[in-house]
């Protein structure tokens, strides 16, 4: 399965070479920009918070991630486009996985999906490979576990929990998903995971020398103004530009200062609105 998408051979082939840029889109407008710039787009379940206003992504739905999957693939000809499985869709066994990654991939079209992986999960990330689905695995912070856990913590902070993290990692790899995004740990854990796997790490919150990088765009565009974790660099405060914009909109609507001349159409001079 891998072989027959360039796109995947691609990312593999970057391993120890090229950096890997990726990031989230959920939407037709953000991904036909950063299409541009990306080796992989995510529609990632981040969505239940930055889209729907979630307090985590516990509740997002298959459907959800279908349809923002279809509206990013149509923009998207150049990126790898991967979809996560939102949380209750392939936990309880290989066959709802594999039932679950058929439908988003038949339906949207991507090109892959992603599973937060922990010691239980190993075995359905196994199943799904050998079923030729593409899988990206994502270890550490895992935020579908954010209500077990008690938040938005740094994982593999002692020892025993940073082995492992670390041993999870080689199995993602042994059983055949072809990246693995590395969310929240400390900096060595991560060095250690990208020197002992084959395939790409994309990293969050986890370190420099991972083969790649993601962040949320909402995150580096500076849209969110409620969550920034301490991993985020804002590259832009998207925040304060639509305030500012959004002002002087309803300044100009209240002082009839919009529309202007050139926005209206002149019914008498017959003509049409473009
Ligand atoms: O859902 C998401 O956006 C993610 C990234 C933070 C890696 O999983």
């Amino acid at each position: 399965m891998h072989k027959n998408n360039p796109k995947i051979s691609d990312l593999l082939d970057k391993k120890n070479k090229q950096k890997i840029c990726c990031l989230t889109a959920y939407s037709y407008s953000v991904a036909k920009i950063i299409d541009q710039y990306c080796d992989l787009i995510l529609v990632g379940d981040s969505l239940g918070m930055t889209v729907y206003g979630m307090k985590d992504t516990i509740d997002v739905t298959l459907e959800m991630m279908i349809n923002h999957g279809k509206c990013v693939k149509k923009a998207s000809h150049k990126s790898l486009v991967v979809v996560d499985l939102p949380h209750g869709t392939y936990e309880k066994s290989g066959e709802q996985a594999l039932i679950s990654a058929r439908e988003v991939l038949s339906q949207t079209k991507c090109d892959a999906i992603k599973i937060e992986v922990n010691e239980d999960i190993l075995p359905i990330l196994k199943y799904l490979c050998q079923e030729q689905i593409p899988v990206i695995g994502h270890v550490g912070l895992l935020p579908q576990h954010v209500r077990k856990i008690g938040g938005y913590k740094y994982q593999g902070m002692d020892q025993e929990s940073a082995n492992k993290i670390l041993e999870i990692s080689k199995k993602i790899a042994d059983y055949g998903a072809f990246a693995l995004v590395i969310e929240a740990v400390p900096s060595d854990l991560a060095d250690k995971i990208t020197e002992s796997i084959n395939i790409p790490t994309i990293g969050i919150g986890a370190s420099r020398n991972c083969d790649g990088q993601i962040l949320v765009t909402d995150d580096l565009i500076g849209l969110n103004e409620e969550f920034k974790p301490k991993f985020v660099k804002n590259y832009d405060n998207f925040a304060q530009r639509l305030h500012n914009a959004v002002k002087c909109y309803q300044s100009d609507v209240i002082n009839k200062k919009f529309p202007e001349d050139q926005n209206l159409t002149n019914y008498k001079a017959n003509k049409v609105a473009k």
